[in-house]
């Protein structure tokens, strides 16, 4: 197994697939209201990746999984099961949206508010959100993956919380996941150096409490460990010369 660097046919298919998953989560976010069901989220980005894009949820049956994408509520951290329990007002959700078409993957989420959301619940997500783009401004040619994570890490507990160690972003192309793995937490200077035609997620996902995560009985859910709060945004991003490209960017971003 190896970092694979991807060609110009390779990285025009990953923006035509990046742009499927991030239209994914602009069409979702009107049905994001109190009262919905993760399943209603799930069935209606399944019918609009399938039908619409003509494109396959990557998650759906990925190693047993068991939806097509994954809905994390409140103090879940990551890969949560959509299910037949209602968003109530005040809730915070990560939908975490990987779409498989032409032969290679897209992969990106985003935080949604459900009602009245507390500003302490606010903030949280918007210094996650924060932290990603100071990591993705991290990324160039020459530039290591301990300058991403360190540039997480930084931010993250500069403002009080804590970064999750469990999960990482990673390679992405033909295959979900490849290498290497990209942890959200490091020193500067460190790890692997970036090289231009990589294709890389970041994902970090901050804990208002402390990073423990521990795994629920349906052997997805991950949890935090204290129950505190958790947020999480991810983007698929390419490595360039002198800088980078997000593959996922979505409108409401482009001003970055
Ligand atoms: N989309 C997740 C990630 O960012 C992985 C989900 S795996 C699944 O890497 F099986 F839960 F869908
Ligand atoms: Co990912
Ligand atoms: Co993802």
């Amino acid at each position: 197994m190896s970092i694979i660097i991807k060609n110009e046919v390779e990285i025009e298919k990953m923006r035509i697939v990046g742009r499927l998953a991030a239209d994914v989560l602009d069409m979702i976010a009107p049905y994001v209201v109190v009262g919905v069901t993760t399943n209603q989220l799930n069935d209606i980005c399944h019918n609009y990746i399938v039908d619409v894009q003509q494109a396959i949820p990557s998650p759906l049956d990925y190693r047993g999984f068991p939806k097509s994408i994954c809905t994390s509520v409140n103090h879940q951290v990551c890969h949560g099961i959509p299910s037949d329990k209602k968003l109530k007002s005040g809730d915070i959700i990560n939908i975490d949206v990987t779409v498989l078409k032409d032969g290679f993957h897209g992969d990106t989420s985003m935080m949604f508010f459900v009602g009245n959301v507390s500003p302490h619940a606010q903030r949280l997500c918007k210094i996650t959100h924060e932290a990603l783009f100071l990591g993705i401004e991290q990324i160039k040619a020459g530039s290591t993956l301990g300058d991403i994570g360190h540039a997480i890490q930084k931010h993250a507990e500069t403002n009080r919380y804590s970064v999750v160690r469990d999960f990482c972003g990673h390679g992405i192309g033909r295959d979900f996941h490849e290498e290497p793995q990209v942890l959200h937490y490091g020193k500067a200077g460190e790890g692997l150096v970036l090289e231009t035609g990589m294709i890389l997620t970041v994902e970090p996902m901050i804990n208002q409490g402390k990073h423990h995560t521990k795994s629920l009985g349906d052997g997805w859910t991950e949890v935090t460990k204290d129950h505190s709060l958790s947020a999480q945004y991810e983007h698929t991003i390419l490595v360039t010369e002198t800088s980078y490209e997000i593959l996922t960017l979505r409108a409401e971003e482009r001003a970055y």
